[in-house]
This record gives C-alpha cells, structure tokens and sequence, in this order.
C-alpha cells in the first residue's frame, strides 16, 4: 500500500508532488506528506486527504523531494507518524512503503546511540540507520543501511546537502522510475507519472537508483552498475482521469465495453476458430498440465472461481481456486499443476508469495495481470494482460471483467487444444464474447432502473446475494462490491446453500439479490426464490431479458441481454457493480477511497 512520489528537475517540486500524490492517493489516504530541499529540509505532513498537506505548503523554490501517502501499518494515524521521517539533524527525509521486520531490534539499538524517534513507525528506524552511515555520499549510506534490513520496501532519500539527487531502493514493493527531458521521477505506480511522462524503467529487487535531473543510474546490492531498458507505456493522462463522470469507479464501469473489446484484441481468430497468444504463453498451456491451480486475492480471487467454472466446463482440467494468503502456507504441491495467479495491480504481496512458492515447488506459473512491468510478470513463467488501462477507483469493475475474459479464452485455449471442445462450440463462444461489449451498452443505457432498485435496498441494514454454478462467485462479487463501498452488510451464497445456516438471518428487511439465468439450475434457483418469499424478505432478480415468468416470483427484475452463452457473466456483472455504486452514492459514501482500504496491498 502507500503511494511514492519522488521528483528531481526544473520544476517547482511542491507542484509537481501534490500532483502525482493526488493521482495515487488510491493507494492509502490515511495521512500524506511531503519533503523538498529549498536549500534546507522542509517537510510537510497532515492526517487525512492529500488537500490537507497541500493547504500548508508555503511557496517553495526547492526542485528536488519526495512524497508519500499512507495506509496505516505500524503506528496510529497521526502526524507524528505520515511520511516523509526525518534523521535527528532533520537533513535527511526517507519515504517508504512494506514493513521492516526487524525494526524494533534495530530501534533499540539506534536509541542506545542516542537517535531520537518521534514516531511509532518502522520506518523511521531506516532513516536514523542512514543518518548513522552517512559520510557525504546518500547512497553509499543507503547500501550499507539495505543490509541490515529484513522485510520488504520501496524506499526514497533525500539529503540536504546533496540537492538535486535523490536515492531510491526496492525489495518487493513496487518502484518505477519516469524518465523526463531534464527531469527524473520515482513512483510506486506509473499513473502518477503519467502527467508528465510515458517512459519507464522496472526496478528489480535487490536494485538501488541514483536519479538527478539529467541522469539515472541503476546498481545491484554490490554496487554492479547495471544497463536499465527504457519501456514505453501506452497510457495516457486522459486514461487516469475522471472525463466528467462523478467517480472513478462509474468511468471504469462505463469503460467496460471498451476494456472487454481491448481484453479480447488480438486474441481471437475467428476464421481459424482459435484463440491466439503469445508463444511463451501458448507453451505453458500446451504442455500436459494435469491440473491447474488459481490464486488470487479480493476480487481477483472471485473472478478466479469464476475461471474455475469456466475451464472445468470447457475441459477435462481439475481446477482448484486458492486464497493466495493461504496457498502460500498450505498450497498443494504438485509440480505438473500449472499455478494461475491474478492480480490487477501485479504487486499484491500475498499473490506474489504463492507464486514464488510455486516456483520453488517447481510449478509453471502464468500471470494475468493489467500492469506491464509489475513483479507478477517478472517472476512468473509468462503473463497476459487484461488491457484494461489504469483503474483508479480502490474497488475494482473493469478488471474483474476483463480477468474474466481472459480466463474465458484461457479455457476455450485449453478445450481446443485437448479436444474436449469442438470447432463449432468453440466459435459459439467467441460469438458470444464478441456480442459482450454491445450487451453491456444495454445493460448502461438501463442505469435508471438500476437506480431504482438501489433506492429500495440503499436503507437496509444487510443484503443477500444468492447464485448457483457460475452465478455464485459473481453473487460474492456483488456482495463484496457493495459492502465495500456503501459499508451495508452482505453476504453471497450458493443459492443451495441458504438453508443451511443463512436462513436464520434473513428477515422481511433483508433484500435479497437472486441471480437467475436459464441453464440446468433455472428450476432449482426459483425454488430458492420461492423459500425467500416465503419469509417475506424482498427478491430483486438479475434475469434474462427473455424470462417474461420471473415477474412473478420477484418484487423488482432488472434484466440483462440474452446471449445463450456463459459470456452473459459479464453483462450481470455490470449490473451488481451498478447496484453498489448507487447504494454507496445514496448512502454518500466515499466511492472510490473506502475507509480502511487501499487499491494496492503491499504488505502481507
Ligand atoms: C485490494 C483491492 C481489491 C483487489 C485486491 C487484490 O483489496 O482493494 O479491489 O481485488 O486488493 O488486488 P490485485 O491487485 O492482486 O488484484
């Protein structure tokens, strides 16, 4: 989590940190700060939104510092402990965004040699370690300081006497350097730069850089300097922003069309019926996988189990969908499953350490992630991104969506590749996910109704989504999305399943979401209804467009295009995340920044 600024240059650095902090403050909000050398340190810091630290910036000729946006680990919220911290003789200021295990040990270590603290952070120990090293040169210090921590960081010096450049350091936790025309940046993630530029370096763990404004100079822990490739990135200012929509998170659900057509580009034949990917991708699938694993965290995960459903239908493939948090401890061991791992952002610590266990089990491992350049795709065997452009809003829509139709090609990939799905059934699908975009339009153009329907259920205290086979985990999607945002209680449940525990919650005041589509569970799930009503509780149900009888059975209908497909998942999707986003905004939650949350988790 936390978000990190660093800029060097010829611009005023006050502007141009407030500017990228503003555009990462997605990854904590709990408290910000910044630090700029204007011929001495000046450092700046307050609780709460970015705005807060802006507010008391005086004008500032400085053109070097740093800045940071916190998601509380170690140390209440408060002032003392926002970043940036500072050495005793206030003239070094260090940024940093993991956890340093060992900080307490080294803390008491620093106080017996007379350093003051005036935080409870870990991360204050880091910069009284440089201050004790340094001897005129920041990154001679800073390496020397590297070795005697143990955790993980992505970490930003500045020293007043040394302007002009600023030291940065990683090891599992994400840091890219901007590369400008006269100007040089460090951030934990590229649409922060984006303002200013589109070209890029990946530091790799274990890596230290050195930028000024004309220079960057990347080295190893032996202090090996190394050659660094410059990548372009293919975003754009206009992706990282709002275009006139009130939250980041209704442009992203409105983006969908689009993002589903980009998840596909490239990807489909439709003269050879065939699904087309890269060659290091294509062998990983190719190569007599006898099961697969998928791991994943929050969202990711759910559109994981919807992967499930979809690569056991197509194929002959046992699929088992993990918490990462979990496989990394207890994950099975079969050196011939083929792990999956997904990850919008390419940095979610507990992803990332199921997928170094499964190296080290000697499992292949296949990233899909929508972050070029992010840790999943350098440590994994091979990735496909979601191409979905940056997504601001903390809850995640457009990438759900479009990991969801990755796994869909990933699984008919398979079903053609072992025969277990013919040429026709085949093309029958790609049809079916090429009318998504067009589909979900109908499903947009319909946001009254759905509006409607959250007025309904925005006052209740707790609501139930229910959903069988592919249904399910997009009904604890729509349970997870609402909760997160509106803070409503919700559950998702195997629609089955309600009557072995959860009936006893629901009341006449407990709406009830019931997803209804027409395939082998359409009888059983209005009989799920059917019991719901029965004790009175409202049903408000996603159907088909086509089912002209659930009127009957449900109080409210909000109906989807019909396609005859699995692929109508995602137009349902749309529905469920609209039905958060409006429940949150009657309810004027904080769209796009949930309280306690950050898009980003960092940290294990
Ligand atoms: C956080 C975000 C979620 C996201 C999860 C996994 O909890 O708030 O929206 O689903 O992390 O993130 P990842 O980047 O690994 O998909």
């Amino acid at each position: 989590m936390c978000g990190i600024i660093g800029y060097v240059g010829f611009r005023k650095a006050s502007t141009v940190l407030i500017d990228c902090l503003k555009r990462l403050d997605y990854r904590g909000y709990d408290s910000a700060g910044v630090a700029i050398i204007d011929k001495k340190m000046k450092v700046y810091k307050e609780v709460g939104e970015i705005a807060n630290v802006e507010k008391t910036i005086p004008k500032l000729d400085g053109t070097t510092g740093i800045g940071h946006t916190r998601w509380a680990t170690h140390g209440k919220v408060n002032k003392e402990n926002a970043h940036p911290h500072v050495s005793c003789n206030k003239k070094i200021a260090l940024i940093h965004n993991g956890i340093i295990e060992n900080y307490k040990k080294l803390r008491e270590e620093l106080e017996k040699n007379g350093h003051i603290f005036t935080s409870q952070t870990d991360t204050e120990t880091i910069v009284h370690l440089i201050e004790q090293e340094y001897k005129g040169n920041l990154e001679d210090a800073v390496c020397s300081v590297l070795k005697k921590l143990k955790g993980s960081y992505a970490l930003v010096v500045i020293c007043e006497d040394e302007p002009g450049k600023i030291v940065g350091a990683r090891k599992e936790s994400p840091l890219v350097i901007g590369v400008g025309d006269n100007e040089n940046f460090l951030a934990s993630d590229i649409p922060a730069l984006l303002k200013y530029t589109n070209r890029v370096m990946y530091l790799d763990d274990g890596e230290v850089c050195i930028i000024t404004k004309d220079k960057v100079t990347v080295f190893d822990s032996n202090k090996k300097q190394i050659k660094k490739k410059e990548n372009i990135i293919d975003w754009t200012i206009k992706d990282a922003e709002k275009s006139g929509f009130p939250h980041f998170m209704l442009k992203e659900i409105y983006d969908q069309p689009d993002t589903i057509h980009q998840a596909l580009r490239g990807r489909i034949s439709e003269i050879n019926r065939s699904i087309e990917f890269p060659i290091r991708v294509e062998k990983l699938l190719g190569n007599g996988i006898d099961s697969i694993h998928i791991v994943a965290c929050g969202t990711s995960y759910y559109s994981g189990l919807v992967g499930k459903y979809l690569i056991e239908q197509l194929t002959d493939i046992p699929v088992i969908v993990e918490l990462a948090s979990e496989y990394r401890f207890f994950g099975i061991k079969n050196k011939s499953a083929l792990v999956i791992a997904i990850t919008q952002s390419g940095e979610t610590a507990d992803t990332l350490a199921a997928l170094r266990q499964a190296e080290n089990s000697g499992c292949k491992t296949l990233v899909i992630t929508n972050m070029i350049g992010s840790t999943a795709t350098r440590i994994s065997d091979g990735f496909l991104l979601t191409q979905s452009g940056p997504e601001i809003g903390v809850a995640a829509t457009k990438t759900f969506t479009a990991q969801i139709v990755v796994l869909f090609l990933i699984a008919l990939k398979l079903g053609l590749l072992r025969r277990t799905l013919g040429s026709d059934e085949a093309y029958h699908h790609i049809i079916g996910l090429k009318e998504i975009p067009q589909q979900i339009r109908q499903v947009l153009e319909k946001n009254n109704d759905i509006l409607d329907v959250a007025k309904k259920i925005s006052h209740a205290q707790s609501v139930f989504f229910i959903g069988r086979g592919i249904n399910y985990p997009l009904s604890l999607e729509g349970a997870l999305k609402l909760k997160e945002i509106s803070y409503v209680h919700a559950e998702g449940f195997a629609a089955g399943e309600l009557k072995h525990g959860p009936f006893a919650l629901l009341t006449k005041e407990t709406p009830v979401v019931a997803i209804v589509t027409h395939d082998a569970t359409y009888e059983k799930i209005l009989t799920n209804i059917g019991e719901v009503k029965a004790r009175g509780s409202p049903v408000i149900a996603i159907a088909d467009e086509q089912d002209t009888d659930i009127i009957n059975q449900a109080d409210f209908v909000l109906s989807f295009p019909s396609n005859n497909d699995l692929s109508s998942c995602l137009s349902i999707t749309v529905i469920l995340q609209l039905l958060a986003y409006h429940v949150a905004n009657l309810r004027k939650c904080s769209i796009d920044k949930p309280r306690n949350l950050a898009k980003s988790v960092t940290v294990e």
